[in-house]
């Protein structure tokens, strides 16, 4: 028995459950999803892109990623779900309300990948949200709103889909090139899209009623708290930048070692800079190196060029700004000191920190308590697609444990109860923005 449920037991034995439930009589129906029918189609969806080690490499724009999304619309019109594709290449499949004049409530994620990631990340918001659809079918029960389950696509390379609904894609940005080498202009199209018309994908504010996300945690405070449930209060701004080290390739035999302009010794020296800066001060920011690379490339040859990303974090869009210009000055210090030049160019990925809705956070705690389960309100240090609709529409995150916090990795894992946990709380959370929203 793990700690969560033995805490849940102790409480229920105490007459209790993690947070007093108020008397409360419940206006409308409460629902519980099909958990099998969850757990099979995710443990399904898995198979699409799996990797040796357990994981899911689904790239946007690949060849798994678009079979992936065939599989889900498939699922999608199983369910009775009116499914597209708008102009942007994401999915929206939509379920007619009683009042059409409402605007719909949209729920949804993505099913895209990091390299070598997951098989959680995203897949569980986008499932649970197919589910909890599926399940308002079964009931035959008919929300006033109108619904509209999402995939978005390419979430993991920059909130792409998300981005391009709140109008905000440029040009620059449809010439990316994508992890999967496509560019974001190409990979649109290769899924369907339109990207001479990405504009048509964009919504304006009102038109949506409020968004709603299921997501893993990715994080370990659910799990070590032993609580089940993260009702999201704020999503983390993200900033990432392409970073490159001039400085002189030359012979590693000939050249002495005073005599060198070594671009990855100064590269190594600004990756423990970045480390040094982003914990010099107090708060949760977190700054990160994760891609670099170094020309040519050659054991016998002293690096004159490096490539290499830097990425910062923070609910605080100032102080991503502040961590910039400290690590600037230090990396034009570390190039004086080794003959070397850095330059930074925004890779345009600027997504400005979201707080979520207070009355979406209040359908979730609401659900979370006639579903008796434990929750706690929790910042996201993961970026996702619900604070690029949060310029649009009021906006909520519904998290679930990830086991020891992993996650972008094969080792990703959450319990098939929570799966059920999660989309149970999505789609009460639902039923009760339905009667609060529009
Ligand atoms: O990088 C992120 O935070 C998200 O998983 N795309
Ligand atoms: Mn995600
Ligand atoms: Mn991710």
């Amino acid at each position: 028995m793990n700690r969560r449920h033995f805490s849940r037991l102790l409480l229920a034995a105490a007459g209790g459950v993690a947070f007093p439930r108020r008397a409360r009589s419940i206006t409308r129906p409460q629902v519980r999803v099909n958990g099998s029918r969850l757990n099979r189609l995710f443990e399904q969806l898995r198979r699409v892109g799996r990797t040796p080690a357990g994981g899911v490499e689904r790239l946007a724009y690949s060849e798994e990623d678009r079979q992936a999304r065939e599989t889900v619309m498939g699922w999608m019109r199983e369910a009775g779900l009116d499914v597209r594709i708008d102009e942007a290449a994401n999915i929206i499949a939509r379920r007619a309300g009683s009042d059409p004049d409402l605007p719909p409530l949209l729920a949804g994620s993505h099913i895209d990948s990091v390299p070598d990631g997951g098989a959680y990340d995203g897949n569980v918001g986008a499932l649970g949200a197919l589910e909890a659809a599926w399940t308002l079918a079964d009931e035959g029960i008919v929300t006033r709103h109108p619904l509209e389950i999402v995939i978005f696509q390419n979430e993991e390379g920059g909130l792409y889909g998300s981005e391009a609904m709140a109008g905000r894609l440029t040009e620059a940005d449809l010439d990316q090139v994508s992890q999967s080498g496509r560019t974001v202009r190409e990979g649109i199209a290769f899924l369907g899209g339109t990207p001479d018309r990405i504009r048509n994908a964009a919504r304006r504010s009102g038109e949506i009623g409020a968004y709603l996300e299921l997501h893993i945690e990715q994080g370990g405070m659910l799990e070590a708290e032993g609580m089940d449930i993260g009702v999201v209060e704020g999503i983390v701004g993200i900033e990432w930048w392409d970073v490159t080290v001039e400085g002189f390739a030359n012979h590693a035999g000939t050249t002495p070692m005073d005599g060198r302009r070594d671009a990855l010794l100064a590269a190594a020296r600004f990756v423990e800079a970045v480390n040094d800066i982003v914990t010099g001060i107090p708060g949760r920011q977190v700054g990160t190196v994760g891609q670099i690379a170094a020309y040519p490339g050659a054991p016998n040859v002293i690096p004159g060029r490096v490539t290499a990303s830097l990425e910062l974090r923070d609910l605080d869009a100032e102080r991503i700004q502040t961590l910039f210009r400290r690590i600037r000055a230090e990396a034009n210090a570390i190039g004086e000191r080794t003959g070397t030049t850095f330059t930074f160019v925004s890779r345009g990925l600027d997504i400005a920190p979201a707080l979520t809705d207070q009355r979406v956070q209040g359908a979730i705690v609401g659900a979370a308590r006639e579903l008796s389960l434990s929750f706690r309100l929790m910042p996201s240090g993961a970026g996702h697609d619900a604070q690029s609709l949060a310029a649009l529409a009021p906006i909520g995150m519904i998290f679930i444990p990830s086991a020891g916090g992993v996650s972008h990795s094969p080792r990703e894992h959450s319990d098939p109860e929570d799966l059920v946990n999660g989309a149970n709380v999505l789609v009460n959370g639902l039923l009760g923005l339905d009667g609060m929203v529009g």
